[in-house]
C-alpha cells in the first residue's frame, strides 16, 4: 500500500525488547475482545510492529481453559508471538509464565497492570495493584524468573496510578526495571481517569527520564500516525502503543510504518476497500473461532461502527451489519453499499471506541491507607483475578 521514497529518514531505531528486535517501534495494544489472531493478522499485513494478544488471566492459563488456550494461540506464521498475562498472585503468575515458556507458546510476555474496571479494582487488581509495592515487585519477579531461562522477555504495561493523589508509575517502572522487565509501557491515565479526557503525555516524558536501561513505550490517544510522531517528539519515548485508534482501521499500521520511516504516504481507503477488509476480517474470525461462523459473526458485529465511522452508510445497512449471522449475509449487505464512496476525510478520523467519564476507582477498604499488603487483602486479591475480563 505504500512505497518508499528516496529521502526517507528513520525517526527511531528499532525497538529492542530483550532479545527481540522490532523494526518498526510500534506495538498493537492488547485489547480484550479485539486483538485476537484474526485482527492481529489484518494489522500486521499492513505494517511492522509487535502485535499483542488479548489479555488472559494466569489462573485460566494454569487451568488450561479452552478460552485461554484460544487466546494464546498464534497463527503458524505469526512472529514474534506476543501474549499478555493478567494476575494478582505471584505463584500463579509464575506457574502460568512457566507453562507458556516451557511449552514454547510465546516469544514475548506482557504483564497487565492497567485494568480500571470497577469489579477488578474493587478487589485490588489491575490499575490499583502497583500501589502495593511489594506485591507488584513479587509478581514481576515471578514472571521474569519463569521466563528468563527460556530467553523470553517480559514487559510491564501500567497506568499512572490510582488517581492524581496516588501515582505509582515512576516507582513501579523503576521496580520493573530492577526486576528484569525488558520494557515498560505507560497508558498515561490514572484508573480514576478511566478513558476520559486526554492522555497525559508529560507523564510519559517523566517516565522516560526515570527509566534508563530499558525502552519506555508511550500509550494513549494515538489516533493517527501524526499523533505517534508528536508523542515521540514530546516525550522522547522509544516506541508507541496503539489501541483504540486502529479499531476498524488496521491500515493505521501502514501509516505508522511510513511515518516512522519518514515517508508521507497515508492510507485513505474508499468504502470498497473498507468493505473488503470487513469481509476478510469476518473470514479470519471464522478461522480464529475454529470454524464457528455464528460465533465469528457475533464477534465481528462490534467492529462495524468502527469500520464505518464517517462513511455515509445508511441506518438500515448499519443495523443489518450489526445483526449479521453468516458470511454469505455479510457479503450481501456489503455488496449493497455504494462501493464508489470515497474516503470521507475527517469524519473517519479522530477518537473512537471507549471514552467514559472519570470516576473514583473502587478499591478494597483501607487499600490506599498503606502501600503494604496484608494477608486479608491478599485473599481479596485472589478474587480480583476471577472477575477480570479486559481493559
Ligand atoms: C476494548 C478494549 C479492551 C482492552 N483490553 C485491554 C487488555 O486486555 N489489556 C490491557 O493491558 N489493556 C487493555 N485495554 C487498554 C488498551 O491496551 C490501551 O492501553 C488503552 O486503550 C489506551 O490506548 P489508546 O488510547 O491507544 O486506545 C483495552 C482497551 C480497550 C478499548
Amino acid at each position: 500500500m505504500s512505497t518508499s521514497s528516496h529521502s526517507a529518514q528513520r525517526l527511531l531505531p528499532p525497538l529492542q525488547i530483550g532479545p527481540l528486535e522490532v523494526e518498526t517501534p510500534v506495538v498493537l495494544a492488547p485489547m480484550a475482545g479485539v486483538t485476537n489472531a484474526a485482527f492481529r493478522r489484518l494489522c500486521r499485513e499492513h505494517g511492522g510492529g509487535l502485535y499483542v494478544a488479548e489479555m488472559v488471566t494466569s489462573r485460566a492459563l494454569v487451568e488450561r481453559t479452552p478460552e485461554s488456550m484460544r487466546i494464546i494461540h498464534h497463527d503458524p506464521d505469526e512472529t514474534p508471538r506476543s501474549v499478555q498475562v493478567y494476575g494478582v498472585d505471584p505463584a500463579t503468575i509464575g506457574a502460568a509464565v512457566k507453562m507458556i515458556a516451557e511449552e514454547d507458546r510465546a516469544d514475548h510476555i506482557d504483564m497487565n497492570f492497567g485494568c480500571p474496571v470497577p469489579k477488578v479494582t474493587r478487589k485490588g487488581g489491575g490499575a490499583v495493584l502497583p500501589w502495593k509495592r511489594d506485591l507488584f515487585r513479587d509478581i514481576v519477579r515471578a514472571a521474569v524468573r519463569a521466563a528468563e531461562p527460556h530467553g523470553i522477555p517480559v514487559t510491564v504495561k501500567m497506568r499512572k496510578g490510582v488517581d492524581e493523589d496516588h501515582l505509582t508509575y515512576l516507582d513501579a517502572a523503576r521496580t520493573a526495571e530492577k526486576e528484569g522487565a525488558a520494557a515498560v509501557a505507560l497508558h498515561a491515565r490514572t484508573a480514576a481517569d478511566y478513558y476520559s479526557g486526554t492522555a497525559d503525555w508529560e507523564a510519559i516524558a517523566r517516565l522516560k527520564d526515570a527509566v534508563r536501561t530499558v525502552p519506555v513505550l508511550g500509550n494513549g490517544d494515538i489516533w493517527a500516525a501524526e499523533d505517534a510522531l508528536r508523542m515521540v517528539e514530546q516525550t522522547g519515548c522509544d516506541g508507541v502503543v496503539v489501541g483504540r485508534g486502529c479499531m476498524g482501521r488496521p491500515w493505521l499500521f501502514a501509516d505508522l510504518q511510513a511515518a516512522f520511516e519518514g515517508r508521507a504516504e497515508r492510507v485513505r481507503p474508499g468504502l470498497s476497500i473498507v468493505a473488503d477488509t470487513i469481509y476478510r476480517h469476518g473470514e479470519l474470525m471464522v478461522d480464529t473461532f475454529g470454524g464457528d461462523e455464528n460465533k465469528a459473526m457475533r464477534e465481528i458485529r462490534k467492529h462495524m461502527a468502527w469500520y464505518l465511522k464517517g462513511y455515509p452508510v445508511g441506518g438500515e445497512a448499519r443495523r443489518a451489519l450489526g445483526l449479521v449471522e453468516t458470511l454469505a449475509e455479510l457479503r450481501g449487505i456489503l455488496d449493497s453499499l455504494d462501493l464508489d464512496t470515497p474516503y470521507p476525510g475527517e469524519g473517519a478520523e479522530g477518537a473512537r471506541g471507549r471514552q467514559g467519564s472519570p470516576r473514583q476507582p473502587a478499591c478494597p477498604e483501607g487499600w490506599l491507607d498503606t502501600q503494604d499488603i496484608t494477608p486479608d487483602l491478599e485473599e481479596r486479591l485472589r478474587e480480583a483475578e476471577l472477575s477480570v475480563s479486559g481493559g
